[in-house]
């Protein structure tokens, strides 16, 4: 099958309305949760994604029984019986590693095969393994796998991380809510999916304290049933659906969605001269008829700071604003693959290291360009609604591991946008 493209016809202002999908990194942690249920969990808002997919695949394989009715999705794990997941499927999806903790805690062993490196750079999981093996997880690895055991038991365990890791934090509240004893994560992500996670467990029977500070402590219980319950929206589908009304000076209500998480991206749309106004339980309002201005800088952090995932979108958005933004990404050391791209489209971007330099353009010009990740591919649709003529964007599977429907989307609102 020829390689699918996304073609878009620059110069048209966004206008309307937007419903914001359920987040992609709320799910998948979710959907490896229900491994650790005796019961059926049923989870709503889930957003039709390619990883999310991946998540459904991995848990079939743990002949779990999984359905997706629209987006809804209900997972039974009562007679789970495997703990090996195929090579093929681990390695699909670099972020799966979660499910270890999760098997590990439902079956107490789990042979998983090394995570290659991905797009972002080398991606180490040295955090998740230290705390496993602090909870009796012992670890050999042999022929490109770690085969898991925990001979006495996963126990609970006091752990300090070297960096607040979304993923490690995740991974050792999956491994400690049916842990025998308490344990305590201390510098823990605070990312609001960790939250989302911990509602879901404790509807569970799960009993977790502290989600969304840096100190988590989690008292194992005996063992977990099913629930229900929504996903949280995406905020970064969100910051991206806001940039593309943003580069087009065009005005968007985004709803279904939570501002709550945001507060670190809105002053940044603001200082480019966007109104942005909240409004009701789930909505945001953006307008970006005015003229506007490049913010100057733009610097990733941990939740609740600026959010690495975003930060692809907003250098997209910067190329056309009169002035120089300053980027630095202190999250992942090769997250600018992306500006290479956008040059191709006629910005002008100097990338080093962790720092990179938007300097404004009068405007873009459409051109072939490839999606090199998922945010990064998402930042080359953004430019390509607002670049002078045809944009064609190739290996956009990356933009389907977390954008429902994407095109479909902007061209509710009024954007030249087809898959071909
Ligand atoms: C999660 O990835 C998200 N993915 C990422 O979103 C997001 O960018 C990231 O958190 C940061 O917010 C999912 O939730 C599925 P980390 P994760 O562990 O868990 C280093 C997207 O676009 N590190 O917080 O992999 C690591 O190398 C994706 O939706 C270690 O050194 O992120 C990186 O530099 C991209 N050792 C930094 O920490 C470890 O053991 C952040 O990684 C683990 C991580």
């Amino acid at each position: 099958m020829a390689e699918q493209k996304l073609i878009i016809e620059g110069g048209r202002r966004l206008e309307g309305e937007i419903a914001v999908q359920g987040a992609k990194n709320s799910v998948l942690p979710l959907l490896a949760a229900a491994v650790l249920c005796k019961g059926t969990a049923v989870l709503h808002n889930c957003p039709r994604l390619s990883d999310a997919d991946a998540a459904l695949r991995i848990l079939n394989c743990l002949d779990c029984k999984c359905s997706r009715e629209m987006s809804t999705v209900t997972v039974n794990a009562e007679r789970m019986t495997s703990n090996e997941v195929s090579t093929q499927l681990m390695r699909e999806m670099r972020s799966s590693i979660f499910f270890l903790g999760a098997i590990l805690g439902r079956t107490g062993y789990c042979k998983w095969s090394m995570p290659g490196g991905c797009e972002l750079g080398p991606r180490p999981i040295d955090l998740h393994l230290g705390a496993l093996m602090k909870m009796g997880v012992d670890i050999k690895e042999e022929h490109g796998f770690m085969h898991c055991t925990t001979p006495k038991g996963i126990h609970g365990a006091k752990i300090s991380l070297a960096f607040p890791s979304v993923g490690a934090t995740e991974n050792i509240i999956l491994a400690a809510v049916t842990a025998k004893g308490e344990t305590e994560i201390h510098n823990a992500a605070r990312e609001p999916e960790i939250v989302d996670l911990s509602n879901f467990l404790n509807k569970c029977g799960a009993r977790i304290k502290g989600a969304g500070s840096g100190a988590i402590v989690i008292e194992g219980v005996k063992e977990l049933t099913g629930a229900e319950h929504s996903v949280i929206p995406d905020r970064i589908v969100t910051a991206t659906y806001m940039c593309c009304a943003g580069i087009t000076r065009g005005e968007l209500v985004l709803s279904k969605t939570s501002y709550r998480d945001m507060s670190a991206v809105f002053p940044i749309f603001e200082q480019m001269g966007c109104s942005v106004y909240t409004y009701g339980e789930d909505c945001i309002y953006i307008n970006a008829r005015k003229s506007m201005k490049a913010p100057g800088k733009i610097i990733t952090h941990v939740h609740p700071g600026f959010p690495t995932d975003a930060q692809p979108l907003f250098m997209a958005m910067t190329a056309t604003l009169p002035g120089t933004t300053v980027f630095v990404e202190n999250i992942f050391e090769n997250r600018f693959r992306h500006a290479s791209e956008l040059n191709r489209l006629g910005a002008r971007i100097g990338a080093e290291g962790r720092v990179a330099f938007v300097e404004g353009v009068g405007h873009l010009s459409g051109a072939e360009v490839e999606a090199t990740d998922l945010r990064g591919g998402a930042a080359l649709v953004t430019a390509g609604l607002a670049a002078e003529g045809v944009t064609r964007i190739g290996k956009i599977f990356h933009i389907d591991r977390g954008y429902e429907n994407i095109e479909d989307v902007l061209r509710s609102v009024g954007a030249s946008i087809k898959r071909n």
